[in-house]
C-alpha cells in the first residue's frame, strides 16, 4: 500500500509578516511572506494597521502558498497556526483563519507556540544540513525577544536567560532611528558594518549577570553619543556612518557571545543554535563559525529564509505534532504572552 503524503499548511501571523506554507514530509513546498511596508512610515509595528493589513493578505498568501506547492485545499492534512506569543489584534486573524479553514475541511487544527517555532525551524529539511541533536542550547533573538533556552527534546524546552528590557532587534532597530536609517533597521546596520571598522567607537557592554540580558542601556549610550558628537560636528552621522554601525553590531555580537559562552560552561552543552530575526545577522553569523573551532562548539545557523518571521517554521513544527496526534479543538483562543 502505498503510503499517504502528509502536507500541512502553516500560517503566521504574530506582528507585521502575513505568512503560509506548505510542508510535505518534513520538506518546504512553498514559504510565502507578505511584508507589511506601512509601518516603515511610523518606525516601528503599529498594532491595529497590522491585524487590517493581515485580513487583506490571508487569502491571496494562502492561496498563494498552496498553487506554489501545486496542491489544493482538499489535499491538507492539517492546519497549524501561531497561537502566540504576539501582538492580539494580528494573532487573532491567523487562528480565526485556520480555525475555518480546518472546520471547512473537517481536518485536524494544531496549536503552534511562535518561540518554539523559530527554535524548531532547524528541523525542516534541507540539503546538507544536520539537524541538531538534543540536548542544545538555542538563542533566539528576534524583534520582540531575546533568550537562551536549554532544549531537551522537540517540546521540552527551558528558558535559562532573557532580556529584562528590550530586545536584541529592538537594540539594532532604535539605534538605527537614532541614525535616520528607517525601520526594521537590523538589515541596514549589518548591510553597512561590512564597510566599517567595528573598533572605531566602543560602546560599554551592560553588566548583567548570569544568562540574562538588558539592551536598554546600551541604546541610551549610543543616544548620547551620536547628541554630543553632532553637537561637535553636524555632519558626524553621515561622515562616520559605517563606522558607527560596525562599532553597534560589534558590540551587541560581543553581548550574546559572552553569554553564550557562560551558557555553556552552566550547562556543559556545546551544540548551539540560533533563531529569530537577529540570526540573518552576518555578524554574529561569522563570529560562531570562527569560534566554533576555537571553542569545541557545534554551531547551527539557520537558512536565512527561516531567520526572520516565516510560516515554513509553523508548519515544521504543525508536521512534528502531526505525527504525535498532538490537535486542538476549535475552543482554542490566541495567546498575546504564550510561554515556552
Ligand atoms: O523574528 P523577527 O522577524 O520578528 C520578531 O519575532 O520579532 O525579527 C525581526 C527583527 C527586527 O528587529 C530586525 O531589525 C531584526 O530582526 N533583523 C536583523 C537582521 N535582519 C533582521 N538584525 C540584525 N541584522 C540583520 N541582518
Ligand atoms: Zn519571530
Amino acid at each position: 500500500m502505498v503510503r499517504k503524503k502528509i502536507y500541512i499548511l502553516g500560517i503566521e501571523t504574530s506582528c507585521d509578516d502575513t505568512a503560509a506554507s506548505v510542508l510535505c514530509d518534513g520538506k518546504i513546498l512553498s514559504n510565502i511572506i507578505a511584508n507589511q511596508n506601512i509601518h516603515e512610515t511610523y518606525g516601528g509595528v503599529v498594532p491595529e494597521l497590522a491585524s487590517r493589513a493581515h485580513q487583506q493578505n490571508i487569502v491571496p498568501v494562502v492561496n498563494q502558498a498552496l498553487n506554489k506547492a501545486k496542491i489544493v485545499k482538499d489535499d491538507l492534512s492539517a492546519i497549524a497556526f501561531t497561537k502566540g506569543p504576539g501582538l492580539m489584534g494580528s494573532l487573532l486573524v491567523g487562528t480565526s483563519f485556520a480555525k475555518s479553514l480546518a472546520l471547512g475541511l473537517n481536518i485536524p487544527l494544531i496549536e503552534v507556540n511562535h518561540m518554539q517555532a523559530h527554535i524548531l525551524a532547524h528541523f525542516i529539511e534541507r540539503k546538507g544540513y544536520e539537524k541538531p541533536k538534543f540536548p542544545f542550547i538555542a538563542m533566539t533573538i528576534s524583534g520582540g525577544h531575546t533568550q537562551i533556552v536549554k532544549v531537551d527534546d522537540y517540546f521540552k524546552m527551558n528558558i535559562i536567560g532573557e532580556t529584562l528590557d528590550d530586545a536584541v532587534g529592538e537594540a539594532f532597530d532604535k539605534s538605527g532611528k537614532i541614525l535616520g536609517l528607517g525601520y526594521p533597521a537590523g538589515p541596514k546596520i549589518d548591510g553597512l558594518s561590512k564597510y566599517g571598522n567595528p573598533k572605531k567607537f566602543t560602546f560599554t557592554k551592560p553588566k548583567v549577570e548570569g544568562l540574562n540580558f538588558s539592551f536598554s542601556g546600551l541604546k541610551t549610550a549610543i543616544l548620547y553619543f551620536i547628541q554630543a558628537e553632532t553637537k561637535k560636528n553636524p555632519n558626524f552621522i553621515n561622515e562616520n556612518i559605517n563606522d558607527i554601525c560596525a562599532s553597534i553590531q560589534y558590540t551587541i555580537v560581543e553581548i550574546l557571545l559572552d553569554k553564550l559562552k557562560i551558557a555553556t560552561k552552566k550547562t556543559g552543552i556545546k551544540k548551539i543554535a540560533i533563531g529569530g530575526g537577529v540570526s540573518a545577522n552576518s555578524g554574529i553569523r561569522e563570529k560562531l563559525k570562527k569560534i566554533e573551532k576555537i571553542l569545541g562548539w557545534k554551531t547551527y545557523i539557520p537558512a536565512f529564509e527561516y531567520t526572520t518571521d516565516n510560516a515554513a517554521m509553523i508548519a515544521i513544527v504543525g508536521y512534528l505534532k502531526y505525527k504525535k496526534k498532538n490537535f486542538t479543538t476549535q475552543k482554542v483562543v490566541a495567546e498575546p504572552r504564550l510561554k515556552i
